[in-house]
């Protein structure tokens, strides 16, 4: 599949971002669904997604500066607030009607960012999942990256299949080759799918023992 005919799932919430990882005053230039987009955080510390190309020229938004309630291009300075509508030309008192960039729905949550790249009026922030354990103090969580090149849909088959893990990680995520037996649940929901499974009577995996200090 090329990036040209790729078929991504827009209406949802995608995690955009560690919530650490998105400062104030310095704009981030990130692509989803092949769509470039920036992000940055107004005065108040609000999180904004904009689509990352100006209306006038068409440059990058994310080399502009944040400014106070939005963020200046730093090609001709037009500055643009958090909806995406331009509220500023130097130079001119009147500002085209039609001078607007896209805005995404962007919520901060979970110690993450969450952005949806779909149709706006169906953004729902109650169908963020609930991952709680990343912001609550009886757990300690990990934040990070790993970039990867392919389909994405490759990732998400491998992190549905949960076969794999007593072989390919067997010096980290697996402790014992008898753990290849335990079932595993599949979960379906209205816009998802979940497996699990609970591996009891097992000595730890080796990295979870290592975060254990064991
Ligand atoms: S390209 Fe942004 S102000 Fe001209």
């Amino acid at each position: 599949m090329t990036e040209t005919n790729a078929k991504f799932l827009k209406n949802a919430w995608y995690a955009a971002i560690w919530a650490h990882d998105l400062p104030n005053a310095t704009p981030v230039a990130k692509t989803f669904l092949n769509e470039p987009v920036v992000l940055f955080r107004i005065d108040d510390g609000t999180a904004v997604a904009l689509e990352d190309k100006c209306c006038h020229r068409a440059a990058p938004l994310s080399v502009g500066e944040c400014d106070g309630d939005g963020i200046r291009c730093g090609y001709h300075g037009l500055k643009f607030d958090a909806k995406g509508v331009c509220v500023e030309i130097p130079g001119q008192t009147q500002i085209p009607p039609g001078a607007t960039v896209r805005a995404y729905p962007i919520v901060e949550r979970w110690n993450m960012v969450w952005i949806w790249m779909g149709d706006a009026a169906k953004a729902d922030d109650s169908t963020i999942p609930d991952y709680f354990w990343l912001k609550d103090d009886g757990w300690k969580a990990a934040t990070g990256y790993i970039p990867m090149q392919g389909n994405y849909q490759l990732l998400v088959d491998n992190l549905l299949d949960f076969t794999h893990v007593t072989y390919l990680h067997k010096n980290t995520l697996s402790a014992d080759p008898e753990e290849a037996k335990v079932p595993v649940k599949v979960e379906r929901g209205d816009r998802s799918v979940a497996v699990s499974r609970w591996i009891l009577g097992h000595d730890a995996p080796p990295l979870f023992r290592q975060g254990r200090g064991l």
